[in-house]
């Protein structure tokens, strides 16, 4: 093994992993170096160091033998893994704007893909001309929205939801998860088409590669209505914008690019901001306050 081990892995990795398994997790980043070398050998890899960045999953860079760029996920020792679907999603947009993805491991809950570079993310870009991330992000999504999806077998939109029940169930404000799925029957009622999604697209999933164009990372893969994929997006913007008010702009530049009302996609982006704060606080202690209001700039 290269000098993966020699880095300390970020607290707020460690933090996650201890936050959703415990014990076992504790157990399994103990047991990461083994792990790695195990990898290394079965596909002929020689890993170097982990990202900086790391929230979720072990993801470190490294080269195969033939001396291409390698990336190395591996995700938490969890049930249900998400990295399955990851695999699953990769495949599925290969050629169509996303990373390409070389060798998975179910045992070890571990893929191969292609290492991006430069790598810049749209986060970067987002910094000095916000314009031109939406834009980027436009291009990249019409071109995934390209696939054929209907042999691939992935949760629908629909199970996601599921998260909605289960909050009632504890002290979550009622009328947050009223409003939301007021607003998901009527988004969904109308014989809505359904796509299959990346999932989590949002300005660090889209990174710049080599051929000069942006590429997809990280999908959770699921299949469903495209104006919850723009709302993960526009709710990511929404965080780093100063002038609240300036969202309506990005909101039209989706809105005329996939041909979704202004106020749908406004819609989408409440009930998505009300679901990803019922799996922060799932996932994590804290305070989702703030996020949960958030959500009212969608309906003001
Ligand atoms: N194929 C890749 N090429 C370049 N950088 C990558 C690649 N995959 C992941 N990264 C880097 O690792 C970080 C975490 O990877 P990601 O797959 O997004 O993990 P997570 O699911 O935990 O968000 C990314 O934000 C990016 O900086
Ligand atoms: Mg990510």
């Amino acid at each position: 093994m290269g000098l993966g081990f020699d880095k300390k892995l970020p607290d707020a990795f460690v933090k996650n992993v201890i936050d959703l398994c415990g014990q076992e997790g504790l157990d399994w980043i103990e047991s990461l170096p083994r792990i790695v070398s195990e990898l290394e050998d079965l596909w002929g890899i020689s890993i170097e160091s982990h990202f900086q960045n790391l929230s979720y999953n072990y993801v470190a860079e490294g080269n195969s033998v033939d001396r291409n760029k390698r990336v190395l996920k591996i995700a938490l020792p969890l049930r249900n893994p998400e990295i399955f679907d990851e695999a699953k999603a990769l495949k599925a947009f290969e050629g169509c704007g996303a990373v390409r993805i070389y060798e998975k491991d179910f045992d070890r809950r571990a893929i191969l893909i292609e290492h991006l570079l430069p790598g810049t993310n749209l986060k970067e870009l987002f910094s000095t001309n916000k314009d031109r991330a939406i834009d980027i992000s436009i291009k990249v999504l019409k071109r995934i929205q390209r696939v054929r999806f209907r042999s691939v077998e992935l949760p629908d939109l629909t199970d996601w939801f599921a998260a909605f029940d289960r909050a009632k169930e504890t002290d979550f404000p009622r009328h947050y998860l009223r409003r939301a799925a007021e607003l998901l029957s009527r988004l969904e009622s109308a014989a809505s088409k359904r796509s299959l999604l990346h999932g989590d697209f949002h300005h660090e999933n889209i990174l710049l590669a080599d051929d000069n164009e942006f590429k997809i990372i990280d999908p959770k893969g699921v299949i469903g209505n495209l104006g919850y994929e723009i709302s993960v997006f526009l709710n990511n913007h929404l965080e780093w914008i100063e002038h609240k008010k300036d969202i309506d702009g990005a909101v039209e530049k989706f809105s005329r690019a996939f041909e979704i009302s202004p106020q749908k996609l406004k819609h989408w982006a409440y009930v998505q901001r009300v679901l990803s704060v019922c799996w922060g606080i799932e996932d994590s202690s804290g305070d989702w306050n703030k996020h949960l209001k958030q959500a009212n700039i969608w309906i003001a």
